[in-house]
């Protein structure tokens, strides 16, 4: 199979595309390498796939209708996954137009590839537990309503879930949402909360600890990720009863941490405490997410397997050896 991924420099594409790699798929990798982060941690990241004969890499941004239009004509993916997006809830508050250029206008252009291309059969993309926004009920289901995003980020990934129903219905796209509950491990995002935590540790610095510790978290492990995310790259969808193959799954761990118990979990693997700024909630933020994961381990056979206790160490292993610490 042939498999186009988008944002394969990142930290959830970077993992996919190595995993379908390893059992012997065609990846075709597209990212534009943006600077939101350190882009030598992508670089990075895209290092370890470039021996690999069966990548191949483009350095384009999907906001670009003809790059994009391009690559699908000269690749022909069997499937495609976009993981490209502009994420962070707090950073798009003070820069809107990167969310509409790459999760609205980006979203659409990788579903315009998949209209136009004969080959394609399969279409898989990120969405985003922050669609719940201040939901109360708990677990956060499917079946929720999540029609009152508190983020512009939110708004851009519920937006993408309808425009990815509607292109099912009107091209037959079989196509699968996939709610991610904040992931983390091994290459993992700067701007996440186990990165930064480890970064102030290893410098010395305070650590911003937002509403006060009063926070929960469904923390997932990036190979629980990769493994649902295949899931749905492989296994064929049923069609709803208008007859449109279009679902959307959480994939999360199904336990909601608290951020002072996970902050303890790093402070043990990096063996210091941190110096913990307690500061109010920030705007476009929610203080708990908890996934209800049946109709994922119904549907994909997902079954998330990873603790904090076993995958913070993992990651805080990876940073050490990242940074030689
Ligand atoms: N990590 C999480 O906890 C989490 C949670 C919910 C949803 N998500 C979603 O999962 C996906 C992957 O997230 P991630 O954590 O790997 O983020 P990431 O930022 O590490 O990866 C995204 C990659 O996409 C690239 N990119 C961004 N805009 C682009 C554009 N216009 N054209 C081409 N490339 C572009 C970036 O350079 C980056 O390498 C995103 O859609 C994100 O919104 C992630």
């Amino acid at each position: 199979m042939k498999i186009l991924i988008t944002g394969a420099a990142g930290f959830i594409g970077s993992h996919v595309a190595h995993s379908l790699l390893s059992r012997g798929d065609q990846v075709v990798g597209i990212d534009n390498l943006n600077d939101y982060y350190d882009p030598k941690l992508k670089r990075a990241r895209l290092n370890k796939l470039t021996p690999n004969e069966n990548f191949t890499f483009y350095k384009n941004d999907i906001a670009d209708s003809d790059a994009v239009a391009k690559i699908f004509k000269d690749e022909n993916p069997d499937k495609v996954i976009n993981l490209a997006a502009q994420a962070g809830v707090r950073y798009s508050l003070e820069n809107p137009h990167a969310y509409i250029n790459s999760n609205i206008v980006g979203h659409l252009n990788i579903m315009e590839g998949c209209r136009h291309t004969d080959s394609v059969i399969k279409f898989v993309y990120a969405s985003s537990s922050s669609v719940y926004g201040g939901n109360t009920k708990k677990p956060f289901s499917v079946e929720d309503n999540v029609d009152s995003p508190v983020s512009l980020y939110a708004a851009t990934k519920k937006s993408d879930e309808l425009m990815s129903y509607c292109y099912s219905h009107l091209y037959g796209i079989e196509s699968v949402g996939l709610r991610f509950f904040t992931v983390y491990g091994p290459w993992g995002r700067p701007d996440m909360a186990a990165y930064l935590f480890a970064d102030a540790i290893r410098q010395g610095k305070p650590i911003n600890v937002f509403n006060h510790g009063n926070m929960m978290r469904d923390f997932t492990f990036i190979d629980d990720i990769v493994s649902g995310i295949i899931a749905s790259l492989d296994k064929n969808i049923t069609a709803d009863d208008k007859g449109v193959k279009h679902k959307v799954y959480n994939l999360g761990n199904n336990k909601s941490e608290k951020l002072m118990d996970y902050i303890g979990e790093i402070e043990t693997a990096m063996g210091a405490e941190a110096t913990k700024n307690m500061l109010p909630m920030q705007a476009g933020d929610v203080p708990e997410t908890y996934a209800d994961i049946e109709a994922s381990t119904r549907d994909l056979g997902y079954e998330p397997t990873t603790p904090i206790s076993v995958g913070i160490p993992k990651f805080i292993e990876w940073y050490k050896d990242y940074y030689k610490v």
